[in-house]
């Protein structure tokens, strides 16, 4: 199937590691231009030079609105417009919720939730303007499900799955789409040095919660018996942002080897 994005100019948040950084490459080896937009800008650079085309890294802040404008306005000067945000900045530290400190529900919420309300205001009003334009945003099964030990996290999920219906009413009439991928679990991926990387929730403590045993006693109950890649994640948002899905919005796939159904 042809996706027709070569040449689109894309926006992915948190794109320098894991889920992120499959998408960018996803996107550029469909020959997109694309904009890293992470807040360690370091790994967004070597994701830039695996990329190659034309790739560029913006150090960016999803939970600052100043930053997400700044990230906004960058893409403008690099590509002259923005046809897709991929939502994808985001994470958790597990923890039951009575044991869980404020600091760290208050770093989800703004990554979560104010990243996606943030980059999505700072690229929309292009968008409508040229009548044309796609969000993809990665939220979670969580968000679906609501999970054991993720209940702030999983409120931020739903969130970004409601906040894209409602806007996929508001702008559909302006050719502006709003979907949705729910991955499942997918392990943080360490570079040659054995780092998970600065800005990545897996560094410390989250990565730290699940050694091999447990990783492979998670794979055993999904129905098709591993854990997600980056590389499972990517076709399905590059699909959900293509022309080919011109017709689709409102809508929130869930991409995780069949753990939930719903
Ligand atoms: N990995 C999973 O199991 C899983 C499952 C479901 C949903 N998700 C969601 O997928 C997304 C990516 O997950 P991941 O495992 O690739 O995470 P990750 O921690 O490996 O990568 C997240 C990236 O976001 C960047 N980042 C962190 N804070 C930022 C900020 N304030 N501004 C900009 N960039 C920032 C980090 O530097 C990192 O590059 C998240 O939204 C996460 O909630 C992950």
């Amino acid at each position: 199937m042809e996706l027709g994005l070569s040449g689109k100019a894309v926006i992915v948040t948190g794109g320098a590691n894991n889920i992120g950084r499959g998408i960018a490459l996803g996107f550029a080896a469909e020959g997109a231009r694309v904009l890293i937009a992470d807040i360690d800008e370091e790994r967004g650079q070597r994701v830039v030079a695996e990329a190659g085309g034309e790739t560029a890294a913006h150090r960016t802040d999803v939970s600052s609105w100043e930053s997400t404008q700044a990230m906004a306005a960058r893409a403008v000067e690099l590509f002259g417009r923005v046809d897709v945000l991929v939502n994808c900045a985001g994470g958790t530290i597990d923890r039951l919720f009575l044991e869980k400190a404020r600091e760290e529900w208050e770093r989800e919420v703004a990554i979560n939730l104010w990243g996606f309300i943030n980059c999505t205001r700072a690229v929309l009003e292009g968008m409508v303007e040229q009548r044309s334009g796609a969000v993809v945003s990665i939220s979670s099964e969580a968000g679906r499900m609501g999970e054991w030990r993720e209940a702030v996290y999983s409120g931020t999920k739903a969130g970004i799955i409601a906040m894209s219906k409602s806007l996929a009413r508001e702008v559909g009439s302006k050719g502006v789409r709003f979907n949705v991928v729910c991955p499942g679990f997918i392990p943080g991926q360490r570079d040659a040095g054995g780092d998970f990387g600065e800005g990545s929730m897996w560094s410390g403590k989250q990565g730290d919660q699940f050694p091999d045993e447990m990783l492979e006693k998670i794979a055993k109950s999904y129905p098709l018996r591993r854990l997600g890649r980056p590389e499972d994640i990517a076709p399905a948002v590059l699909f959900l942002a293509s022309d080919a899905a011109s017709y689709i919005t409102g809508q929130t796939l869930s991409v995780s080897g069949g753990y939930t159904m719903m």
